[in-house]
């Protein structure tokens, strides 16, 4: 059965990653389906954020990465798939993570999201928060994958012109 893991990945954290093995483990196939985000400017564009995920996941054979627009559960039925699957961190993104559940269903009954909980290490992770210690000069180091913490550290250098 195949699988759309979907998010904005600006960067993608281990949490992500734990998500997206987790998936891998129970789904045949897994598309990781990076969007734009449209109500906030990212640190990477969508070809980095793509880039930094496609090395990331390499290790995981039945997985793949792509970049969608508009609907997500349009791009879903475009692949032949009918399972969104979202990571679940801590009872605070339950009520956003449900409300998008339901929009989607509504807009595409066929179209079912299943939740998966993070590794409890990962609990306290989001990209936002990788982003502004990595700005602040300090370590992400465990927090994203390697090429995302080399990415990082060439963002910010050259941002302060080094
Ligand atoms: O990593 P994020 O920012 O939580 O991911 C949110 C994402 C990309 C899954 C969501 O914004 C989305 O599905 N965007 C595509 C546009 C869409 O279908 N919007 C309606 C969602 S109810």
């Amino acid at each position: 059965m195949k699988a759309v893991v979907p998010g904005s990945f600006d960067p993608v954290t281990s949490g992500h990653i734990d998500v997206i093995e987790r998936a891998a483990r129970v789904f045949g196939e897994v598309i990781v389906a990076v969007a734009p985000n449209l109500s906030k400017r990212t640190l990477f564009t969508v070809e980095e954020r793509v880039q930094m995920l496609r090395e990331a996941t390499s290790h995981l054979p039945n997985v793949r990465v792509d970049a969608f627009e508009g609907l997500l559960v349009d791009y879903v039925q475009s692949l032949g798939a009918n399972v969104i699957v979202k990571g679940l961190r801590a009872v605070s993104d339950f009520e956003f993570e449900f409300q998008m559940a339901l929009m989607n269903r509504n807009l595409n009954p066929g179209v079912e999201t299943v939740f998966m909980m993070t590794g409890a290490e990962y609990s306290y992770l989001s990209s936002s928060i990788v982003r502004e210690i990595a700005a602040l000069g300090g370590s992400v180091n465990g927090l994203v994958p390697k090429t995302v913490e080399y990415r990082l550290r060439e963002k910010f250098s050259q941002a302060a012109g080094g």
